[in-house]
């Protein structure tokens, strides 16, 4: 684990939540993508929770960026991140909520896309096809907050997507915010204002 130390009870508690998160990941690359593709491939969790465990400060807000079943937001709230979530597929929020429920977590998620109302993604090269970044209503309006409100944002970005995550930041994110972004075989990198963080 981390070099920092937490409390047992707290250590427990994110090994039992980083377990489950993947049985149900295992039940749902069965029962879902064992059918038809589906975007949804869970990240490095260890990786994850060893850059939230060294970003963590009192009163810090955190957004995770397409969801999934919610094990990275429940994360960060047990670490003391007030933590939401925006996800596409509806039936994926309502895993998560179950498992914030299981998990005593005041984690919140909302169906929706991560997307802003109104947001154009226009690269230098004219190709602003968006990839397995699906289109919907925004989340933000449910959620009751906007994207410059959070101190830290997480998004596992699919080969050639990530782009696109630091133009939203960039357009919309809070001045001081982070984006934790986890590579597809980098693992977990911290930008601030558009800069690799150490
Ligand atoms: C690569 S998975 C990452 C899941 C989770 N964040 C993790 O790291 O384990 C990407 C997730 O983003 C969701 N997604 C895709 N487009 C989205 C959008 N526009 N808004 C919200 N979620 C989206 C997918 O349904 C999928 O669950």
């Amino acid at each position: 684990m981390s070099a920092v130390m937490l409390a047992p009870e707290l250590e427990d508690r994110l090994a039992a939540l980083r377990e489950a998160g993947w049985e149900l990941f295992d039940k749902f690359d069965h029962e879902v993508r064992d059918r038809r593709w589906h975007p949804f491939v869970a990240a490095n969790y260890e990786s994850v929770l060893e850059a939230l465990i060294a970003r963590r400060a009192p009163g810090l807000t955190f957004l995770e960026w397409g969801s999934a079943t919610g094990v990275i937001t429940i994360m960060a709230d047990l670490l003391g991140y007030e933590a939401y979530g925006i996800e596409l597929d509806a039936s994926l929020v309502e895993t998560a909520r179950a498992l914030a429920e299981r998990f005593d977590s005041k984690a919140r998620f909302v169906a929706g896309s991560f997307l802003p109302e109104g947001y154009e993604w226009k690269p230098r090269d004219g190709d602003g096809r968006l990839g397995t970044i699906g289109q919907g209503r925004s989340g933000y309006l449910e959620l009751g907050k906007a994207l410059d409100e959070f101190d830290v944002v997480f998004g596992y970005p699919w080969a050639g997507e990530e782009a696109m995550m630091h133009d939203l930041m960039r357009c919309y994110g809070g001045r001081d915010a982070r984006l934790m972004v986890h590579g597809t075989d980098r693992g977990v990198e911290v930008y601030r204002d558009g800069k690799k963080e150490d």
